[in-house]
């Protein structure tokens, strides 16, 4: 069996980021929580909390003698300033480019435009994102985008991590919705790169798996798009995934596997998977 792996695949460079953040703030012996969880690695999340740092999801749950970490994905606005009035310490691990898209509504919202998200609305980075402007709207479909009324003006961002493709294919919609479109691509480059090595890959090989926590978005549309190009196509969280007898059969039938994995996989567990395969 010939194993290849995606040429862009596992921890991005905010995941990578905010670990190193909460690890070292941790080594010195500081304590530390965080709002909702750090990233969306369920083996990544409980290594932290076999080091003590767990996670609320409630402002009333923060405890008063540790730091607040904020995820990557960030966090609504009154949420920020509840925590400030408390006086709460955070250490801010919203991802840069998170980060480059709130800034994006916030100024559309103080120039009072309307803001149109593509992306998930119950998604947290979009839960964050449509905070920071007062007229806010969030499409997820194409029907969606049709059914939107005709205006002079559309200024539309997308989610991080949302589909490439799926995101032109709602600006070529709105072309015929508005007198001025304003396109802010903010798909960040870790999720485009891992799309494109996807996209690349899993029609060269019999089958795809795609390494990654079934709560991450990014590895969603990274099984979705290999889907669109192979029909073979398995999405885990870990090795043991792969262990049962009748996965094992069917990985046996395949000469060649594709791996991926989302911006949130740890390279250690990629390698895991890897392994396993080659054992096969
Ligand atoms: Fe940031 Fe993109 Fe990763 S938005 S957290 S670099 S998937």
């Amino acid at each position: 069996m010939k194993i290849s792996v995606a040429e862009q695949a596992g921890f991005c460079f905010g995941v990578k980021r905010a670990l190193k953040l909460i690890n070292e703030y941790h080594r010195q012996g500081k304590m530390i929580q965080t709002f909702g969880p750090l990233i969306h690695n369920i083996p990544v999340l409980k290594e932290l909390a076999a080091k003590g740092i767990r996670h609320v999801d409630r402002v009333g749950d923060v405890a008063g003698d540790k730091t607040l970490c904020i995820r990557t994905h960030g966090i609504p606005r009154d949420i920020e300033r509840r925590l400030q009035r408390k006086n709460i310490p955070t250490l801010d691990a919203t991802c840069p480019l998170v980060k480059k898209g709130q800034k994006i509504i916030e100024q559309l919202g103080r120039d009072n435009s309307p803001v149109l998200i593509v992306g998930d609305k119950d998604h947290p980075e979009i839960v964050a994102a449509r905070s920071y402007a007062p007229r806010v709207r969030i499409i997820n479909s194409l029907a969606a985008a049709r059914a939107l009324p005709r205006s002079r003006e559309i200024s539309v961002v997308a989610q991080t991590t949302l589909d490439t493709v799926f995101f032109k294919e709602v600006v070529a919609v709105l072309m015929d919705k508005a007198d001025k479109l304003h396109v802010f691509n903010t798909i960040c480059r870790a999720t485009q790169e891992r799309q494109e090595a996807v996209r690349k890959l899993a029609p060269k090989v019999d089958a795809v798996i795609v390494v990654g926590s079934k709560i991450s978005s990014n590895t969603k549309k990274l099984y979705q798009i290999a889907r669109e190009h192979n029909r073979n196509v398995m999405q885990i969280e870990t090795c043991d995934d792969l262990r049962g007898a009748r996965t094992l059969a069917r990985l046996k039938k395949y000469r060649s596997i594709g791996l991926s994995a989302g911006a949130s996989t740890s390279p250690q567990e990629l390698d895991n998977v890897k392994k396993f395969l080659q054992k096969i």
